[in-house]
């Protein structure tokens, strides 16, 4: 057993207005005991909208939840319509930050040098970036995946600068997997987990390499988080769908008493 503290969060993506956030915190909490949260990390992602709402309810039930928040612009502020800063995240209390989903770098054509400056804008606004990688069925099929996520890793982490290796969350999401129901093999998951943290300790140092903690993605549920959590380098997942189901998600975040 590694001391890494698990950390399992809950990507809403483009779903829930506020009113709904609620609701869905509301009937997570009540479906999870104290033991759930020891020990671990469970962070909620809600679109930009719902996040104050959210902290709110976090603080006034004192809800052991961390908030998270699903995207970043790189500059602390400016002319930028429509982005919103690192600071203001903070501000709400957010503790981590996806930076680098791959459908972000899909749709909205964010580069690994993009990802990198926005993971060095969460880390100087005292938050911690959870930085995705994640390669696609082509790469699988043509034997490069290894390469491809490795590659990726290195531009999207190498300059940044953190004493505490707890704040770096690595999140490897094969592309082909994600809403998919399709999740690669617990196997395939370790074997690439294995391999990020071996990049890791090259990039950085080995024992910051081996604090780091390494999440999978795509297609996680109830039925297979454990045998996902087993592996020895994975540390935690990022649940797209089934985190919009208090049921699953408290079924997924409960997995160790169940
Ligand atoms: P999924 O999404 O669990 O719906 O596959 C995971 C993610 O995109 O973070």
């Amino acid at each position: 057993m590694s001391d890494r503290t698990p950390i399992i969060a809950a990507n809403w993506k483009m779903h829930k207005d506020h009113l709904e956030a609620i609701q869905l915190v509301q009937q997570l909490a009540y479906h999870l005991k104290q033991e759930d949260y020891d020990g671990q990390h469970i962070v909620i992602c809600p679109p930009f909208t719902a996040l104050r709402s959210v902290q709110t309810l976090i603080q006034a039930e004192k809800l052991p939840l961390l908030l998270g928040a699903q995207n970043v612009h790189t500059d602390a502020s400016g002319a930028f319509t429509g982005e919103i800063s690192a600071s203001m995240l903070a501000r709400l209390d957010t503790a981590y930050v996806v930076v680098g989903h791959s459908e972000r770098r899909m749709y909205n054509g964010e580069t690994d040098a993009v990802v990198n400056i926005k993971a060095q804008a969460v880390l100087a606004s005292g938050m911690r970036p959870i930085v995705c990688v994640g390669e696609t069925l082509d790469d699988r099929r043509a034997n490069n995946h290894i390469k491809v996520v490795l590659d990726q890793l290195h531009a999207s982490v190498s300059q940044l600068s953190f004493q505490d290796p707890e704040v770096l969350v690595v999140a490897y999401e094969p592309v082909w997997a994600i809403g998919s129901g399709e999740t690669a093999t617990s196997q395939d998951a370790q074997e690439m987990a294995q391999a990020i943290r071996q990049e890791l300790a090259r990039i950085f140092r080995q024992d910051v390499a081996d604090a780091i903690r390494i999440q999978y993605g795509g297609s996680v549920k109830p039925g297979n988080i454990r045998s996902i959590l087993s592996q020895a380098d994975i540390d935690g997942a990022l649940v797209g769908g089934a985190s919009l189901s208090a049921d699953d998600f408290a079924l997924i975040v409960a997995n160790r008493r169940l």
